[in-house]
């Protein structure tokens, strides 16, 4: 393929000419990265399976794990959906638009290729202006996942998709860097109780204010276990890890330090910017104590850049458990692959 092209963008709507491009490239059935409030994502149109195809490819990703399809106004969820609940109407109308993936039975347009061969759907409305005004220029709905290679660190920004997806797709529209940089909550609403499957930008709290209760899947907090059933496809791969093997530790920043001073050689750190004058190994800051939405906005770039210290081990401060805490503890663990040591 030809060279990943870089759109930009003067003003968030329709007519601006970076999207009004990246929409032709969607309507020709080509793939386009696009900013959103969460991650960069992959898009396609998600009404053409050869279109959704490509995305599977470029990506690396298995082909049983669905994606999600983003809309731009409320009421095209009954199009994408073949019954919308009363709970789903409640949260959408609380949360949308937003970062909120809401898992529902599929409408029959939804092509088997976008939903992974499942009878459910994720939907999406964004919040962020740029893919709202892409969604509406293109017509259709997007089938997006992160815009990264399967199992590397989510994109936050457009250097970040071209250091994975360079030549592999048509075009990145650079909308800056994401703002609340991890991915959306997704809630499935298809089985009695609602069941939270990936925690994200609205917490569990927030969505328990508006519909009471929910489940939360056990492979937020732990690995599957062996045979264990993964509600979510997306649960069973390995997920946003650098190369370097990343141990999480759990413990207050003096013995943070302490530890990982001690590890000698090769040894490196992602901590939080206070962390940093007491740390005598490479270390990579990923946001501030006690600030989970910084250190949800920072963690991607930060797991990005841990391959470059160049270090055998890296020990990471274990996030604080608040807000998007739940959402970044998710993301860290699995890129740890679970390892935990505490102090
Ligand atoms: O913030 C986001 O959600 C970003 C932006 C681009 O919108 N997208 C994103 O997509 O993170 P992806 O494909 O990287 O992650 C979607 C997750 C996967 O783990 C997938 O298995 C799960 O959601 N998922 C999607 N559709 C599902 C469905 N019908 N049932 C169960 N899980 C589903
Ligand atoms: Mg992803």
């Amino acid at each position: 393929m030809d060279k990943t092209k870089h759109l930009t963008i003067e003003k968030p709507d329709v007519q601006d000419k970076g999207i009004q491009g990246a929409a032709a490239i969607l309507r020709d059935g080509g793939l386009v990265a696009i900013p959103t409030e969460t991650v960069y994502g992959l898009a396609a149109d998600a009404l053409n399976p050869q279109a959704v195809a490509r995305i599977f490819e470029a990506k690396g990703r298995p082909s049983d794990n669905p994606l999600i399809v983003h809309i731009a106004h409320l009421d095209h969820i009954t199009k994408v959906a073949r019954t919308v609940p009363e709970s789903a109407a409640k949260l959408a109308k609380a949360f949308w638009p937003g970062p909120l993936t809401m898992v529902l039975p599929k409408a029959d347009c939804i092509p088997d290729k976008t939903s992974g061969g499942l009878d459910t759907v994720g939907i999406r409305l964004p919040s962020h202006p740029v893919a709202r005004a892409v969604i509406e220029a293109a017509g259709v709905p997007l089938a997006a996942p992160s815009a990264n290679l399967s199992g590397s660190p989510s994109p936050t920004t457009a250097g970040h998709v071209l250091a994975d997806m360079e030549g592999r797709i048509e075009a990145v529209l650079d909308g800056g860097p994401c703002g609340v940089g991890v991915e959306s909550t997704v809630l499935s609403l298809v089985e009695e109780r609602p069941l939270l499957l990936r925690p994200g930008g609205v917490t569990p709290e927030q969505i328990e204010s508006v519909i009471g209760p929910i489940d939360i899947h056990p492979a937020v907090y732990h690995a599957l276990e062996q045979g264990e059933k993964a509600a979510s496809p997306g649960m069973k791969y390995k997920h946003y890890a650098p190369h370097t093997k990343v141990i999480v530790v759990k413990g207050e920043s003096r013995d943070f330090a302490r530890y990982v001073n001690s590890k000698g050689d090769k040894i490196g750190a992602l901590c939080f910017d206070e962390d940093l004058p007491y740390i005598k190994v490479p270390a990579v800051p990923y946001g501030h104590a006690g600030r989970p939405d910084t250190q949800a906005r920072g963690l991607f770039d930060a797991l990005r850049h841990l391959d470059g210290l160049n270090v055998d081990v890296v020990y990471a401060r274990y996030p604080d458990m608040d807000g998007m805490g739940l959402a970044v503890y998710n993301r860290l663990m699995r890129a740890a692959a679970f390892e935990v040591v505490e102090l």
